[in-house]
């Protein structure tokens, strides 16, 4: 495994919308592989492929339970991930990105969606979430489509790094 180098706005594979995955031998495992690295040592709770300059319809997302911090976070791998039946329900919920450094903002996104994808062998699998998994899923797929949650914030800013208020980053 290695670490991928993470690329920022306005680096403009970030614009781009990522290809769908039709391979899955080793190049896409590797791929795979150093994304969830890369997505730990950043820290962050998400990362795709754009970000890491390859334009591949590929997320990571690691994260756990909001309500228990006992439960250790899940990992999930997504190829060619779609949302499906987004709430109509929305909530509103403090974002940052790793290939924004230093700015946040606030972003209204559907409360619970059903994502379905290929897992990082090809199998078809569904996964149902609401609250932050949701929301994360929802700012990776941005990614695929070239979408930064800049473009859907209503208003941006400069944590206060002071207080210690930190959102997530992904
Ligand atoms: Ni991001």
């Amino acid at each position: 495994m290695a670490l991928r180098e993470i690329i920022t706005v306005p680096h403009p594979t970030l614009r781009r919308n990522a290809r769908k995955v039709t391979d899955f031998g080793p190049d896409l495992q590797t791929l795979i592989d150093d994304m969830v690295e890369t997505m730990r040592v950043a820290p962050g709770v998400g990362l795709a492929a754009t970000q890491v300059d390859v334009p591949l319809q590929v997320i990571v997302v690691e994260f756990g339970d909001e309500d228990d911090e006992t439960v250790k976070p899940s990992l999930y791998t997504l190829v060619n991930p779609e949302i499906l039946r987004p709430s109509r329900e929305t909530i509103i919920g403090t974002e940052g990105c790793l290939s924004i450094p230093n700015l946040i903002g606030d972003v209204e996104r559907s409360e619970s969606i059903t994502v379905k994808a290929l897992t990082r062998r090809g199998q078809p699998t569904k996964i149902k979430a609401h609250g932050w998994l949701a929301r994360i899923f929802q700012h990776e797929i941005d990614h695929l489509n070239g979408v930064l949650f800049t473009d859907r914030a209503e208003q941006v800013w400069q944590p206060d790094t002071e207080s210690g208020q930190v959102a997530l980053a992904d």
